[in-house]
Order: structure tokens, then sequence, then C-alpha cells
């Protein structure tokens, strides 16, 4: 198959176009003809080498988690799936496979949901890393209930512009930081309260719109952009950060501070085991339009190096997305 490959960590330059052994699905698996590849900082990352805590890296070696397209065929144990469904899928790549910068990937059938008629390919990439983590920060670990108040530190990016959306879904009050260009579009994703991290100070804003102090915050940033950020919440209330793996700050005095004032802390990563069903609803949400797709820019796989480059600077409004091929 054709794959964009790397052979050493490092630069958007080690990406490289190579022909590649077709992987085999094994027992429980299916083997995906990817039609596009979402793109996620965990990319250029991954890339970089920073994944090393997790896993191996054998050369050579291929990133990318998020894939749509075709199931090609399926292992033996595999009957929810066959050959033809279209799927989605955050892929075994966190588990050490070959990721979604390919032709094909193979996917523990439990990781895989089927795309909703109608819903393109390109729209189906752009989901599972940021909306299964902003919606595992908001509900799995964070707790949220209708009626609470929280704030989404980064909502015009991809995890963002999916946890605002599902916050207000479940009926709560929202609040997200942004750029000064992005305010108009956090306001269109259902935040009542956008906030400038360029030009307001965070910590008197959201005093002023949340008097009691946050149920819940969302750091979708880092440590350094939030310095205050367990002041924001209430005691009782829960601090979720998603680990950037650049910037989530001392840790053990993060938690320690936390306990003294009664806030829960967490660090919510990504779980993909199991995830279809939770995929699967979320496309559900999609496709009733109760939760709508954010702005996806699309560029050719042979262009990954370009997107990582623009991935990197950390100014994405909605998605990235890398056409592999026609399905
Ligand atoms: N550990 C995990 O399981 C996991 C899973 C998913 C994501 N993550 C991490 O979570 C982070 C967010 O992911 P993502 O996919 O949302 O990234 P992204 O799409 O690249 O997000 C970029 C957004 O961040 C905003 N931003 C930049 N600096 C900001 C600041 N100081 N305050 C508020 N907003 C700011 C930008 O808005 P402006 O252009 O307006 O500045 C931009 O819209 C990344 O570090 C990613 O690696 C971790």
């Amino acid at each position: 198959m054709r794959a964009m490959i790397i052979e050493r960590t490092g630069g958007p330059e080690v990406l490289q176009l190579r022909e590649v052994p077709t992987p085999e699905p094994g027992p429980g698996q299916a083997l995906i003809r990817i039609a596009c590849a979402g793109v996620n900082p965990a990319d250029w990352k991954d890339r970089q080498g920073m994944l090393a805590i997790y896993q191996p890296y054998r050369f050579p070696y291929i990133v990318g988690f998020d894939a749509a397209g075709v199931v090609e065929r399926v292992g033996a144990g595999v009957d929810g799936l066959r050959p033809g469904d279209r799927v989605f899928t955050p892929g075994n790549h966190g588990q050490g496979a070959w990721g979604s910068y390919a032709e094909y990937l193979v996917a523990d059938a439990d990781r895989v949901a089927l795309i909703p008629p109608g819903m393109s390919f390109e729209a189906a990439a752009a989901i599972p890393v940021a909306a299964l983590t902003g919606w595992q920060a908001l509900f799995d670990r964070g707790g949220l209930k209708a009626g609470q108040r929280v704030l989404i530190h980064g909502g015009s990016g991809g995890l963002g512009s999916f946890a605002v959306q599902f916050a207000r879904w479940a009926g709560a009050a929202v609040a997200a930081t942004c750029g000064t260009s992005n305010l108009d579009y956090v306001r269109e994703l259902g935040a009542q309260r956008a906030i400038d991290y360029r030009r307001e100070d965070i910590a008197a804003t959201v005093a002023d719109w949340a008097p009691g102090g946050l149920d819940l915050l969302i750091d979708a940033v880092g440590a350094s952009t939030l310095p205050d950020g367990l002041a924001l919440v209430r005691p009782g209330g829960v601090f979720v950060s998603i680990p950037t793996l650049t910037d989530d700050g001392d840790i053990e005095a993060s938690f320690a501070a936390a306990a003294a004032r009664g806030v829960t802390r967490i660090f919510s990563t990504m779980t993909d085991k199991g995830c279809g069903v939770q995929l699967a609803r979320i496309a559900g949400l999609v496709a009733t339009s109760e939760v709508r797709l954010p702005p996806i820019r699309t560029l050719p796989l042979a262009q990954a190096a370009d997107a990582h480059r623009l991935i990197q600077e950390g100014h994405t409004r909605g998605k990235l997305v890398l056409k592999v091929a026609e399905p």
C-alpha cells in the first residue's frame, strides 16, 4: 500500500510517501481501505517522537489516528461489520499498530462505527480523537450535568469545537476561551460567553460569569496558558486537563493544590478501547444536526507535512483532514 511513513522521528520533512506491505486483520479486527485521515496535534507530537512514553517506535512507522473509509475484509470473530461498510475509527495506533496516513489500516472492530448515511468521509475522519476526547472529558470524567457552568479553555480547536456543542446539548451553561478572530465562531457553537484570551482577563471574566465558581473546567490548551485555573473552580467542582505532552505543568503539585481546595483534579487521556459505541452516539448527534461538524480544511495525503506545519502552529479553527484516496 501507499503510505506516508517516517524512517526516523523529527520535523515535518521526515514524512515521506512510500510503498509498504498492506497489514492483515487479526481475529476481531477489520481491514479498512482509507478515504480520509483526520489530523490531530498528537500526530506531529508522534512524528517528533513524543509518544515513545506509550509505545516503542519501529520503522517504517506510520502516524495518524483518525480514519474514515470502507471495510475491505474482517478477521475471524467479527460479525458486526461487513466488507463494503462505510466506517470511521481512531484505529489501533494507540496500541502500536500502523496509523492512518496510509491506504489501509487495521482496527479492532469494537473501535469502529458506521458512518451515518449522507455523512462524507471528510466529515467522519474529523470526528474520532477530537470528539471522543471532548465527550469523555465532559461526561465520563467531568460528570457534567444540565444547569451546570462549564468553561472550555480552547473552544475553537478540534476538541473545543465539539466540547462546546456537547456541553450545550447536555443543557449546561458554557463559556469558552479563544482568540479574537474566533469569538463569533465560538458563540455560534453555543458558548454563552466567549472570552478573548488575548485581550481579556480570563479570571475576572469567569468570576463575573460564574460568581460561585465553575462546576467544571476543561483545559484543552495547556497549564501555562491558564495558571490560575484551579481558582476558577468552586470547591466540590471538577478541573479536567487534557494532557498535551508539551505543557502539562507540575501534575503532582496540581493534584495536591486541588485536594486542598476540595476540587476533583483529573488528567483525561482519550480512551479508545471499545469506543465504537461512543463514536456511533456522537455520529448520531451529527446526523440529527444536534451537533454540527466544525469547519474542515482538506489537503491531499502528499501534503501531510504542510498539514503538520499548520496543526503544529496551534491555531487551527475546527479540523484538518488528509484525503488519501477516492473510496
Ligand atoms: N491526551 C489526549 O488523549 C488528547 C486527545 C486529544 C487532544 N489532546 C491535546 O489537546 C490539545 C487540543 O487539541 P485540539 O485537537 O483541540 O488542538 P487544535 O485543533 O490544534 O486546537 C487549536 C486551537 O487552540 C486555540 N488556542 C491556542 N492557544 C490558546 C490559548 N492560549 N487559549 C485559548 N485557546 C487557544 C486556538 O485558537 P486561536 O486560533 O483563536 O488562538 C485553536 O483554535 C492538544 O494539545 C492535543 O494534543 C490530547
